[in-house]
């Protein structure tokens, strides 16, 4: 009998990631014959670790900080929105080399459209942040044709950077700082800073969201985040934080490997409870 597919996920540090509970869950509701571990990779030994993962017949990673960038860097091959997104987040050991993807983006407006029924087209989109995560997510956002969609960040010089690169594609697209945001109503609100990180909140006005808005946040955590605590506050219809872009991400790069999209929502429902595997 053949050995199973090897699959992993790639980062420092790795040990919470859910990755490994995500892709076990999905290849038993599947019935797809796989192993997915998680390795603690060297901060200057990414490359190396990519290409002994290939030698020794593994068939694909997932990239997670700090790597997302040299596995971009690594692909041979990369889709039209990993290579927007400046990042690459699933690789393939294709027999004509290593295929690098990005589906950050397409797990976000998944979670979305298809988790939420949050409806993007035509709608006011604010971004926050202009960082790798929010050049991650941008291409598909811009995908769904809102009416326009605004990026704020502390330093306003990196968010114009993103409207130089993303701009002209038919949808108005602009860069501000956050004391730009007074008066400013929107539809849909995506926090894609790393303010929460330190407990921090970028600084909004209060009346940002529109009549019916979604808050998202791309981060999640145990406890709600500070953005999704701002978001109830301030009376968001829905305020939801990151776990089902997570579990979105991780499906589409099954997909991409296997050729088969599993069911999420058992799996977000899983972790909502509280992921008793460990990360
Ligand atoms: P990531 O890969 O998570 O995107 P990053 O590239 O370091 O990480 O980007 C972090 C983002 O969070 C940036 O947009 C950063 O703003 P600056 O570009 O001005 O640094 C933003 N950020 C981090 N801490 C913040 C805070 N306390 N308030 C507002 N924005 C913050």
């Amino acid at each position: 009998m053949s050995s199973p597919d090897r699959y992993a996920v790639m980062g420092n540090p790795i040990a919470h990631s859910k990755s490994p509970l995500i892709h076990s869950l999905f290849a038993r509701q599947t019935g797809e014959t796989l192993t997915y571990e998680a390795i603690l990779v060297p901060l200057d030994g990414f490359a190396e670790a990519v290409e002994r993962f290939g030698r020794e017949g593994g068939k694909g990673l997932n990239v997670t900080v700090p790597f997302k960038q040299e596995a971009w860097r690594l692909a041979g091959v990369r889709t039209p929105r990993a290579e927007m997104a400046g990042a690459v987040n699933t690789l393939r050991f294709d027999p004509s080399g290593l295929w690098g993807d990005n589906t950050d983006g397409a797990g976000l407006v998944r979670d979305l459209v298809a988790n939420h029924g949050v409806s993007l087209a035509g709608r006011r989109i604010l971004v926050l942040g202009a960082g790798g995560a929010v050049r991650g997510v941008l291409q598909p956002l811009l995908d769904e044709r809102p009416s326009e969609l605004v990026i704020a960040n502390r330093t306003v010089a990196k968010a114009k950077a993103l409207v130089e690169l993303f701009g002209d594609r038919g949808i108005a697209l602009r860069a501000c700082g956050f004391d730009a945001l007074a008066g400013e109503r929107f539809d849909l609100v995506i926090n894609g800073t790393s303010a929460g990180l330190h407990g921090e909140m970028p600084p909004l006005p209060d009346d940002l969201l529109a009549e019916g808005a979604c808050a998202y946040d791309m981060a999640y955590g145990e406890q709600p985040t500070v953005f999704v605590r701002w978001a109830g506050e301030h009376h968001a219809a829905l305020a939801l934080d990151g776990l089902g872009m997570l579990v979105e991400q991780a499906a589409e790069s099954f997909y991409q490997w296997r050729g088969i999209r599993p069911d999420t929502a058992p799996v977000i429902a899983r972790l909502r409870e509280g992921g008793d595997e460990g990360g």
